[in-house]
């Protein structure tokens, strides 16, 4: 969703703000902007000066074209916008001037009261946009008297809602202004110049220090340092952390998208989610953020996994997890469900949240419900620094590394391994054998070789999803730990292909979903060697029957896969809880050679955002 990017310090600031915004693009916007405070230049009346554009970063920086001048300045904020209140037009996007054209705000969020706060601002503001952020830009503007951060936090006294603020004043050429309060903000420390930005992403080419700003917290960022208040005009301590990615991981490293780059980044980023977590003597897993006694861990009677969207169908890979090797009753619930309903926990429920971004505002809400009723909650979350990992306390990170395409993939496998990790850790204080234990240990050593070689087929899929490109609809079925597979699958091809298509565990066929079948909807299902193949292999037979087209996916060796197949996808085999480590990766391919040969905004899916933080 919307981005932020500002900076201030001795280097022009233009260039590092557009920079910014490329590297905030994968988080889904649908306008632009930046500001630049000049203060070297006479020749403009207006100091501060703005350039917005609709659409993609690239027709900002063709408006910006032989605009150095106009735009000089060391201090600035920019802005990625993905519209909420009013329409995707340049006077909607941000940054937003209040009337006297000294005052500029960028603002993630939603100010809920707006609509009062306008009518209370009354004839004396003149309003050039639908946004809330204008009003708001105007509210702070009402209080201003000399002072921008005091001007900052009595207009925010009055605001309801959420935001991620910056604000720059003409009169203040040496300093920039932030607040948060539900949209995180970062502040990034480099030498003599600092950074504020929505994520660290674009923080990255210049520093790896960084300071993560809390709710209800204003911050004042100048040439030479940075102090941090609370709203009641508190100081605040702050402490500084390094963050471990680089902006290569940042980059496409020449695949043509992000998403691909993410799938072939899997091998790698498992080995990284692994490493040190293992113990093959004892046969266990050691997750330190689980900050737990072996006592307390035993006293666990039920786990809750929360998430959303991809995260909630790795969930599910986890609750296979739990229940087989720690024999513990286990629920996966939607965010957005969990939050709004009377979950029944106590104080032997362990809570566990999962999510990419961290940011996810139904997860968020659903961590601090989960607290509030005295759960213990932990976070499986890929964001440094983010909320829910803040908010958790504890808890583990997945170490997928940047994830910038839309559609998630790596950070599926990532934290669908972390809960596998965290079954058998709480296993092995049960009923999990030592033999069992590293017997998965060695399977998951041999993961990332197996997962490369279901990269080499990438090509063959591609090919596979020529031949398939003109269908309108997709079955996908599975059994067991491969029903989540088979609905990520779904997921992923409807998100980046807008291919409609449904996932069910085929033992359901037979109770409605069997009246779609015809030679119009192929299915794609999943037969490996595992306990249910013999069952998945009658559900094919039915499906033939029915003259459906079928893609299988079946285990290397498997000879009879052939014959009951139009085509089919070999995977390395593999002990049966890790299947989805790697079953889940042709079905990945499948949607990204499908999007690009439909032509689809692979890594910018239409309507989607990296990371929701609005409900
Ligand atoms: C799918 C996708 C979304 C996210 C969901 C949760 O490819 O990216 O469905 O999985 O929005 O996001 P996080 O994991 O950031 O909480």
């Amino acid at each position: 969703m919307c981005g932020i990017i500002g900076y201030i310090g001795n280097k022009e600031a233009m260039p590092i703000l557009l920079q910014g915004l490329r590297r905030l693009e994968y988080r889904g916007y649908d306008s632009a902007g930046i500001a630049v405070l000049n203060d070297q230049e006479t020749k403009y009346k207006i100091q501060i000066q703005r350039i917005r554009a609709v659409g993609k970063i690239d027709a900002l920086a063709d408006k910006l074209k032989g605009k150095d001048k106009e735009m000089k300045g060391t201090i600035g904020i920019a802005h990625t916008r993905w519209a909420t209140h009013g329409g995707v037009t340049e006077e909607n996007a941000h940054p937003h001037f209040a009337c006297d054209g000294k005052l500029i705000i960028a603002h993630n969020g939603i100010i809920e009261n707006y609509r009062q706060l306008k009518e209370h601002l009354g004839a004396n503001h003149e309003f050039k946009s639908e946004t809330d952020t204008e009003v708001l830009a105007h509210l702070i503007e009402s209080h201003y008297t000399g002072d921008l951060r005091h001007a900052v936090e009595k207009a925010l006294m009055h605001t309801r809602g959420t935001y991620g603020l910056v604000v720059m004043h003409a009169d203040h050429p040496d300093k920039i202004v932030a607040a948060r309060l539900g949209s995180p903000l970062v502040v990034g420390i480099g030498d003599g110049e600092y950074y504020i930005a929505s994520d660290a992403t674009p923080l990255l080419a210049y520093t790896k220090k960084v300071a993560f700003l809390n709710d209800g917290e204003i911050a004042e960022i100048s040439r030479t340092g940075f102090e941090t208040y609370n709203l009641r005009d508190e100081s605040v301590a702050k402490c500084v952390e390094e963050i471990d990615w680089n902006d290569e991981q940042a980059q496409k490293q020449g695949y043509p998208h992000f998403m691909l780059k993410e799938i072939f980044d899997q091998p790698t980023v498992l080995e990284d989610a692994i490493r040190g977590r293992t113990n093959l003597e004892d046969g266990t897993a050691h997750l330190g953020g689980l900050s737990m006694s072996e006592e307390k861990m035993r006293g666990i009677h039920r786990i809750i996994l929360i998430a959303c969207g991809t995260a909630y169908y790795a969930a599910m890979v986890g609750k296979y997890a739990f229940e087989r090797l720690a024999g513990i009753t286990t629920e996966v619930d939607v965010a957005s469900e969990f939050r709004y309903r009377d979950p029944v926990i106590d104080e032997h429920t362990l809570v566990f949240a999962i999510s990419q971004s961290g940011e996810t505002i139904d997860t968020l809400a659903a961590v601090r419900e989960a607290k509030r009723r005295g759960a213990f909650v932990r976070g499986i979350v890929n964001v440094i620094g983010s909320t829910i990992a803040r908010e958790t306390g504890a808890g583990t990170y997945i170490h997928a590394g940047p994830e910038l395409a839309v559609a998630s993939t790596k950070a599926y496998i990532n934290m669908s391994v972390i809960m596998i990790l965290y079954a058998l850790q709480f296993g092995r204080l049960r009923h999990t054998t030592l033999a069992t234990g590293q017997r998965l240990i060695h399977a998951l050593m041999e993961i990332p070789e197996k997962m490369n070689k279901i990269l080499e087929q990438s090509e063959a899929i591609k090919k596979l999803a020529e031949k398939y490109s003109g269908y309108k609809n997709f079955l996908f079925l599975g059994r067991g730990i491969n029903y989540p597979v088979v609905l990520e699958g779904s997921h992923k091809l409807k998100e980046v292909s807008y291919i409609h298509s449904e996932a069910y565990p085929a033992g359901e066929m037979k109770h409605g979903v069997n009246a779609l079948l015809s030679p119009e909807f192929p299915v794609l299902a999943i037969m490996t060697k595992n306990q249910l193949y013999e069952k998945m292999r009658s559900n094919i037979e039915e499906v033939r029957a029915r003259k459906s087209k079928v893609i299988l996916l079946a285990s290397e060796g498997d000879t009879e896969a052939q014959s009951l197949a139009d085509d089919v996808i070999y995977v390395p085999q593999t002990m049966e809880l890790l299947e989805p480590l790697l079953n889940t990766i042709p079905l990945q391919l499948f949607a990204y050679h499908m999007a690009v040969l439909l032509g689809r905004d692979v890594d910018r899916p239409r309507n989607l955002a990296k990371s929701v933080t609005v409900e």
